[in-house]
């Protein structure tokens, strides 16, 4: 057992120094990229695992269309990177590869299909989650998700903290055998004003006045405790037009199905699990997790992917054609924004607004009955 100690403690302080000195690197990966500014545009496009070759190659054609003439004239490029597929991580037991992810880092955008992880727990070699992975040595550290319900007046965009909090350290617990496991969660104070800053940030740029900080800082105390501390203290100094109204988590998702306040909120500010929770709810009352995007932004980089995972399922039962592209075609509309080409973003939400909209005459159900992946962008392509 004092073996045991003796290794989690020197464990816990490698950690600490680790994080420490991510934090140290912070600010100068935080710095922003003029996309204006570029001779070329280098977009690329992973296509993941599962239903991820299916569904990135409508969403390849989709942008090869509404960037035609930037691709001839050699101002924009779209590079397929191979590699990204569980296969290839599990043989060379890296959750993203080093050569994928130095041909990543040649990009400045990238378009990301779904990647499968591994399960703790089972045994089998703990591979990090690969979303994960990029997340963090790419250093996107805002993971926007949008959800907008016009019918019912609900417009809401989360901001998510994307680097640290449950994630950062996800895989690298300690565990005393057949005794207990410990796992550690991290907030530093740049992480916290940086997510802080960027959801004010969009606030103000789009006239948005409430915000919600959502946490569990009656329970995580130090953690949650600081981040909803930040918040405010941010908002306070810098942003004093905003309304900011602090929130626990499990009452923020009992009050995002609740129709007689929901409406109300417009940007959520959150540390990272709980923003993977609550936007999979969220992007269910919108219409399933199939249907919205997700945005993950640094300064050098972001990347753009489907909320949904890789649908290992459809792929066994042999109906990976029929899945929904309507997901990464929402990332490809974010990407498009992120970079400046808003006419084409818009293009394609007019688009997908129009064929998706009751009495479409293409639908897709994720099954034999509804339509495939392909015909579905072939509609969307006819209507652009
Ligand atoms: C998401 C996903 C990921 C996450 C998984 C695939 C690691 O659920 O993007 O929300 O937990 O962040
Ligand atoms: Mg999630």
């Amino acid at each position: 057992m004092n073996e045991y100690i003796k290794n989690a403690t020197a464990q816990f302080e490698t950690l600490l120094n680790e994080q420490i000195a991510r934090t140290a690197r912070m600010e100068e990966l935080s710095k922003p990229v003029d996309y204006a500014a570029l001779d070329k545009l280098i977009i690329g496009i992973c296509d993941g695992d599962g239903i991820g070759p299916i569904i990135c190659k409508e969403a390849t054609r989709v942008l090869e269309i509404l960037l035609v003439d930037e691709i001839a004239a050699g101002r924009v490029e779209l590079r397929r990177i191979e590699g990204l597929t569980l296969e290839n991580r599990m043989a060379k037991e890296q959750s993203v590869p080093d050569d994928v992810l130095c041909a990543i880092k040649e990009c400045h955008v990238l378009l990301k299909g779904p990647t499968t992880t591994p399960k703790g727990g089972t045994g089998a070699k703990e591979l990090e989650s690969a979303n994960v992975a990029l997340r963090r040595e790419l250093d996107l550290f805002a993971n926007v998700r949008p959800v907008a319900l016009p019918g019912e007046g609900i417009d809401w965009t989360f901001y998510r903290e994307n680097t640290e909090g449950e994630y950062v350290l996800g895989s690298r617990g300690v565990e005393i055998p057949g005794v207990l496991c410990c796992d550690f969660k991290v907030t530093t104070d740049l992480g916290t004003a940086r997510i802080a800053r960027a959801a004010y940030e969009f606030a103000r740029k789009n006239g948005k006045t409430n915000v919600a900080i959502v946490t569990k800082a009656n329970i995580m105390k130090k953690t949650d405790g600081k981040f909803a501390r930040i918040c405010r203290e941010i908002a306070e100094t810098e942003y004093p037009e905003l309304m900011i109204e602090d929130w626990y988590i499990d009452i923020m998702a009992a009050n995002l199905v609740n129709p007689a306040i929901r409406q109300k909120f417009q940007v959520f500010v959150l540390p990272n699990l709980y923003g993977d929770i609550i936007t999979d709810e969220a992007a269910q009352i919108q219409g399933g997790v199939g249907t919205a995007g997700s945005a993950n932004v640094g300064g050098r980089y972001a990347m753009f992917e489907a909320v949904h995972g890789s649908a290992p399922r459809m792929i066994e039962e042999g109906i990976g054609d029929y899945a929904n592209p309507a997901s990464i075609l929402k990332a490809a509309e974010m990407l498009l924004r992120h970079v400046g080409k808003a006419a084409a973003a818009d293009r394609l939400a007019n688009a997908m607004q129009v064929c998706t909209a009751p009495g479409a005459k293409v639908v897709v159900t994720g099954d034999r009955d509804g339509a495939t992946a392909k015909e579905f962008t072939d509609y969307l392509i006819e209507t652009l």
